[in-house]
């Protein structure tokens, strides 16, 4: 993800020379810095240093280790972006002092600028730093402010959420396949039908339900199919995946909180 905002920074017309990216393994600090032309480290702090804005794009798990390795270098004039899932701006405010923490949930079609992320502040972020950590995630895509106690439901929602698409896809194609259709007609049939409807929810004012009845002529074929959709407890299946997700991102948090300071 880290790899993915940086190249979203510079396809918004940022300069190399603007970033600084750190990596932990020497082959992957190589492959990143010949795949992006930024200058790679791998001393956090080092890359860290005298940026006015700093991301945190570790797995939960690997937070408390980076914090060994920063603390005391990130001042109270730096921004710091925290992408892990389930860490809370608290966890970051514990080892740093008084930094201002920004709390970000992006999601994977940042790759093609397409993203949502969710923006929370921690104690010490005033406006000025939720607008340059805005501008640094609308690289990607769209952004939100929320309350942080809303950012595992954001991770389950649309941290996820591009999984339950993707998921829908492949059930979809399989499906077409097993109806007689040839394999590539079935792939853009799917993923032509997944844009549009995506598109036709954003562009108008309807609700997914108002979009849903215009499909559902009585007694037709829709019908026919969201009547089995109901009927096997769709709704509570995606409702009950999205707790599970929700869950395991404050199972994440805690476990980083637990180990960290
Ligand atoms: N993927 C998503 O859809 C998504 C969406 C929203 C948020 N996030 C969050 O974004 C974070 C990164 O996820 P990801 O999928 O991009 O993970 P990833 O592919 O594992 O990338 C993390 C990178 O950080 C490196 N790293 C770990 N500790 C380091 C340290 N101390 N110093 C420098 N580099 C270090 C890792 O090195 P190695 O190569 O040696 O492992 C790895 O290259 C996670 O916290 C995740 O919760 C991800």
């Amino acid at each position: 993800m880290g790899e993915v905002l940086a190249g979203g920074l510079l396809r918004a017309g940022w300069d190399p020379s603007e970033i600084s990216l750190a990596a932990r393994r020497e082959e992957r600090r190589r492959e990143v810095e010949t795949a992006t032309g930024i200058s790679t480290s791998l001393d956090p702090a080092e890359a860290a240093a005298g940026r006015r804005i700093v991301v945190v794009a570790v797995k939960p798990g690997d937070v408390p280790r980076l914090l060994e390795q920063i603390v005391g270098s990130i001042s109270a004039d730096q921004v710091l972006i925290s992408l892990a899932a389930g860490v809370s701006t608290a966890v970051y405010e514990a080892s740093l002092g008084e930094v201002p923490v920004v709390r970000a949930m992006p999601n994977t079609p940042a790759q093609i600028d397409a993203g949502v992320t969710a923006l929370a502040g921690g104690a010490f972020v005033d406006d000025d730093a939720m607008g340059l950590a805005s501008e640094v995630l609308g690289a990607v895509g769209e952004t939100i402010v929320l309350a942080e106690q809303l950012m595992d439901a954001v991770t389950a929602v649309s941290g996820t959420g591009p999984a339950y698409v993707f998921i829908l896809a492949e059930a979809m194609v399989e499906a077409a396949i097993r109806e007689g259709l040839p394999w590539h007609a079935a792939e853009k049939l799917v993923e032509q039908t997944i844009r549009g409807a995506g598109m036709l929810l954003a562009q108008t004012d309807l609700t997914p339900a108002r979009l849903r009845a215009q499909v559902t002529s009585p007694g037709g074929t829709t019908a026919a199919a969201i009547h089995v959709l109901e009927e096997r407890g769709f709704r509570a299946l995606v409702e009950d995946a999205v707790r599970a997700a929700a869950q395991r991102s404050r199972e994440l948090g805690e476990r980083a909180s637990s180990t960290s300071g």
